[in-house]
């Protein structure tokens, strides 16, 4: 009895004072994030109130009160420029990204984790709601929000803010504001893309307020972000960030160059439709001539070959070999001797002829073509990652 009246006084109070203060000012998040707080802090005492409390908080934080993405207002536009400032997609045809192991296992734990949000937010525990992608151009940032937003069945938003940022001088706050607000209207992803661009505004002095002033947006917005959408950020230069905004995010993941299987699996998955003609190994000898390559490139030379097969009517294989010797420069010795093995496999070129191609002495060719090289370079294959 004693403890509780100590509760109540101590506790439940200034709680009751704060609940009241946000909900009068309108901060749903701040009220249901200190509705969060106060179910962990009252489950061991009152449990019973924890529960109904918790239960209270998961069935408002699922839904939004306010309009609907779909069908409801269009997106919010600039009226001098007339461009939109968001694109709704729906994500129902999104294609899964080819990810390392444990890049997979994170994604899989962050979309569990959302879809067991309610379970999460009964014992007060928020899901996680902000989501920063990092990683060199073409690795797959854009691919992965939208394949994300398909996995959680949400349509997404996509704030584009190299576009914004350079269309809207001198505005940018208020567009931000207004294009979040929208966003933050119904359940969705919104995915800010190039969220670097903030920052790489930030040596132009005639924009220090400016930029102050969005960065003040996403900062708050990043801490008030609803429980019923997910706000994912994707950025090739995460060193231009603020460290501010950086911290603010709830999960990051960095998507790192594809490794050999990751190259692999991209060619296959390009080429699915043509397995037939490809001979066993080779996609694999061409994922290794294709190191230092990023996701968007594989598939943009499997494309190309693919196209000129359809049409040209040229064997996969050749192509393909033909694609990879377009990058000898940037191949390393090893994947010259791949190289060169899988021309003496797709053509009738003498060993003297491949190693003009490949710019090596016929003897380090014919070194190249040994069973004893090919057993090296098979080992070298596996261990890279
Ligand atoms: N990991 C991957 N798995 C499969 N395909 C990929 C992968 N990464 C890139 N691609 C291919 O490259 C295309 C472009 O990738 P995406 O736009 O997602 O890259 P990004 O990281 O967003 O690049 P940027 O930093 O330039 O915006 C994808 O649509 C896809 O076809
Ligand atoms: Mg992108």
């Amino acid at each position: 009895m004693e403890q509780d009246k100590q509760i109540s006084t101590k506790f439940i109070g200034p709680l009751l004072l704060k609940l009241v203060e946000e909900g009068l000012l309108g901060n749903t998040q701040r009220l249901e994030l200190l509705s969060l707080g106060a179910v962990r802090s009252l489950k061991a005492e009152f449990p019973d109130l924890a529960s109904s409390l918790g239960a209270l908080v998961a069935k408002f934080a699922g839904s939004s009160s306010t309009l609907r993405l779909r069908g409801a207002a269009p997106p919010p536009a600039d009226a001098d420029a007339g461009l939109a400032l968001l694109r709704v997609y729906p994500a129902d045809d999104a294609k899964e990204p080819v990810l390392n192991e444990a890049r997979r296992s994170n994604v899989e734990r962050f979309i569990t984790e959302r879809m067991e949000s309610e379970a999460l937010l009964r014992e007060g525990f928020a899901p996680p709601r902000t989501l920063l992608l990092k990683g060199a151009p073409g690795t797959g940032k854009t691919m992965l929000a939208k394949w994300m937003a398909r996995r959680l069945n949400l349509p997404l938003v996509v704030l584009d803010l190299a576009t914004s940022i350079s269309s809207f001088l001198g505005k940018t706050g208020a567009n931000l504001r207004r294009s979040l607000d929208y966003a933050r209207g119904a359940p969705c992803v919104l995915l800010l893309d190039e969220f670097d661009a903030i920052a790489k505004r930030r040596d132009d002095s005639t924009e220090v307020g400016e930029l102050k002033r969005i960065v003040n947006v996403l900062l708050k917005e990043l801490e008030d972000w609803p429980f019923h959408s997910v706000l994912i950020a994707a950025t090739n230069h995460p060193e231009l960030l603020d460290p501010a905004i950086n911290r603010r995010f709830d999960v990051v993941f960095d998507l790192p160059l594809p490794g050999f299987a990751e190259r692999q699996a991209i060619l296959e998955s390009a080429c699915a439709q043509f397995a037939n003609g490809i001979p066993t190994g080779f996609l694999a000898a061409i994922a290794q001539c294709l190191n230092g390559c990023n996701g968007s490139e594989i598939d943009t030379i499997a494309q190309s070959v693919v196209r000129r097969h359809l049409i040209e009517k040229k064997a996969l294989p050749s192509l393909f070999v033909d694609a990879v010797i377009s990058r000898i420069p940037e191949l390393k010795k090893e994947e010259t001797a791949v190289l060169s093995r899988l021309l003496k496999e797709t053509t009738e070129l003498t060993v003297r002829e491949i190693g003009r191609i490949v710019g090596r002495s016929s003897s380090a060719v014919q070194y190249q073509l040994t069973k004893k090289a090919a057993r090296k370079l098979a080992r070298r294959g596996k261990d890279e990652h």
